[in-house]
Order: structure tokens, then C-alpha cells, then sequence
């Protein structure tokens, strides 16, 4: 097979673009599709200033660096979750490679903040997932509003907002279908995030992370096991398989049609702020700062 730019051996088959890539012109396509999706959605510019939520996962390590080679301004946080020795090893791999592209790296440890995850996993009744995505999501928007960021830049691929997207669909969730969406404006105290791989998928960040000799993490959450998104995800790439460019088109096409489809709500819930952290909340008391108050009581 020919790179379907330059001519010379293809290295990279994507079927979805009916398109092949050497190794060069697959890095310019990423870059590409990269810029696409931050000016498609009016995202950031180079004057803002972005906090990259770095898992140690090769999403989010292929967004930090696709940011640093665009010369953005940008600096990255990872959440250490305290699980097992996985959070050793994604973390070590988190400072490794800001080390290497000589980016600033921010650490928080869930244990210092009485939230170690396994912990929470045993005193909490509902799911631990949702629970983590909680604390997660809280202590993003905190550090990027203490630390004056713009935005918050994850590295959701095209497959998140997929699964997502079928997930959402196959409850007729019109709240979340609503929601959905690359980038969050800032509301209030919540700070803008953005999803820069929503064009890109798991498969395009794996090869760009082996392009660039880039170690990353592929030990799954061991609380992930039997998630419904894992299916969703097993389940849309058979699609995929089948059906070239079905991700893509489904996900575009939902975007294009969002705003008839599913109008944004009109009623605005009203924002009050947490009387212990004073974190936006439409409660007295924010989530995390319940999870907190439930583990004290119990241990
Ligand atoms: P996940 O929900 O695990 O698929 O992660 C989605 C995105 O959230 C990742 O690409 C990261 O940008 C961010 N993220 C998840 N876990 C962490 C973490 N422990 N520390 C920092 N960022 C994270
Ligand atoms: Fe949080 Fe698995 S429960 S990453
Ligand atoms: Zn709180």
C-alpha cells in the first residue's frame, strides 16, 4: 500500500479516511485533524492558557505533546488515585515523560486528600466509576480555577465520544444528549473543558504515541471489568470493522444536528456553593465533599 499523500510505503491503513500513511504524513494527518477539531470548535489560541489532564494513558500523553508541538501554552496534572501499584506505574510514566518533552507536571495524591480510591470503593454503596469521575472531575476544575488556567484539555478520543454518544442514545437521556459536545463553556466557576482527539481515534493515538517513542500505560482501571462502556466500545468497533467511517460520520453528524435535535434547555438550575469547599454545587454540600464526610463517619 502507497501513503495516499506522498507516495512512499504506507505504514498506517485507515480504512475510515480510505487513506494510508508513511510515518511523516500520519503525523501530519494527526496534526491535522488536531487543529480541525480546536478551530472547528473555537477551542483555545495559542494566548490561553491550558491544564492537561494527564492520565499516563496514550490519549492524553499524544494531546499533551500534539499541544507542545503546536507551541501552545500548556502544562499538565495527573490525579494519583492511589490504586494499587497501577497508580505507581502510571504515575512514574506521567513524570517521565514531562521530563522528556520539558513540560510542567502538577501531582495530586487522593491519599493526602482523604480520598484514596480503594478506600472510597469499600465504604461507598454506588458504583465506584461514577464515584471517581466525580472526585476526578471536581479536582480539575479546582486546580484550574486556583491556578488561573483558560481550559482544561482532555484526551477523550473519537471512541469515548462515541460510546458515550450510544450510551446516551440508547436511554433517550435528552439531559446528556443535550450536553454532549467536544467543549463545555465555562459556566460560572466551572472552568472551559475541551476534547482536542473528539476527530482522532484510540487506534490514531496508539500509532502516534509508537511514532514517537513514547511509553505509555495499558494496564485497564481493575475496577473497570464488566463496565457497560467497555461493550459499547467492543461493540462499535465491530461497526466499525464492518462499516468504515461509521464512528466518525455518527458522531459528526449528531454534532451538526444537535442544537434541532435536542435545543438546549432553557431553565437554568440554580448554582449555590458548597458551605465546606466552596465548590459549585446545586446542593448545600458538593459530592466530593459528601464522599469525604461519609468516609470519616465510617472509619
Ligand atoms: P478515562 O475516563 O479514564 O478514559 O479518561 C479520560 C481522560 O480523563 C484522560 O484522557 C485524561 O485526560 C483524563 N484522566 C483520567 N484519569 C486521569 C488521572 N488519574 N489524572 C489525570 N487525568 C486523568
Ligand atoms: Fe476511577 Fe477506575 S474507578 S479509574
Ligand atoms: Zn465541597
Amino acid at each position: 500500500m502507497k501513503c495516499t499523500r506522498c507516495k512512499q510505503k504506507a505504514v498506517v491503513a485507515l480504512p475510515s479516511h480510505n487513506a494510508g500513511f508513511c510515518a511523516s504524513c500520519f503525523l501530519l494527518y494527526f496534526q491535522n485533524q488536531m487543529e480541525k477539531a480546536i478551530k472547528k470548535q473555537k477551542m483555545f489560541s495559542p494566548r490561553h492558557k491550558i491544564l492537561v489532564a494527564l492520565s499516563g494513558g496514550k490519549d492524553s500523553l499524544a494531546l499533551a505533546l500534539q499541544l507542545k508541538l503546536l507551541g501552545y501554552n500548556l502544562e499538565c496534572l495527573h490525579l494519583d488515585l492511589d490504586i494499587s501499584d497501577t497508580s505507581k506505574q502510571v504515575k512514574t510514566i506521567a513524570q517521565r515523560f514531562c521530563e522528556r518533552f520539558e513540560l510542567k507536571l502538577h501531582i495530586i495524591e487522593l491519599k493526602k486528600e482523604n480520598l484514596s480510591i480503594p478506600e472510597v470503593k469499600k465504604k461507598l454503596s454506588r458504583p465506584i466509576c461514577s464515584a471517581c469521575g466525580q472526585i476526578k472531575r471536581y479536582y480539575f476544575n479546582y486546580f484550574a480555577k486556583q491556578n488561573n488556567f483558560d481550559v482544561l484539555a482532555t484526551g477523550h478520543t473519537l471512541d469515548d465520544e462515541v460510546s458515550r454518544l450510544f450510551a446516551n442514545t440508547l436511554r433517550w437521556d435528552i439531559t446528556y444528549l443535550q450536553q454532549q459536545s467536544p467543549i463545555l463553556e465555562q459556566d460560572q466557576e466551572f472552568v472551559r473543558k475541551v476534547k482536542p482527539l473528539y476527530r482522532l481515534t484510540e487506534f490514531e493515538t496508539a500509532v502516534f504515541c509508537f511514532l514517537h517513542n513514547i511509553q505509555y500505560s495499558t494496564i485497564p482501571c481493575p475496577y473497570s471489568k464488566g463496565a457497560s462502556f467497555t461493550f459499547y466500545k467492543r461493540l462499535l468497533d465491530e461497526l466499525e470493522y464492518n462499516q468504515p467511517g461509521r464512528k466518525f460520520n455518527f458522531y459528526e453528524t449528531f454534532l451538526k444536528q444537535k442544537s434541532q435535535l435536542f435545543p438546549p434547555s432553557t431553565s437554568k438550575n440554580k448554582i449555590n456553593f458548597c458551605s465546606i469547599c466552596g465548590y459549585p454545587t446545586l446542593q448545600d454540600i458538593c459530592g466530593v465533599c459528601r464522599i469525604k464526610k461519609m468516609l470519616s463517619k465510617t472509619s
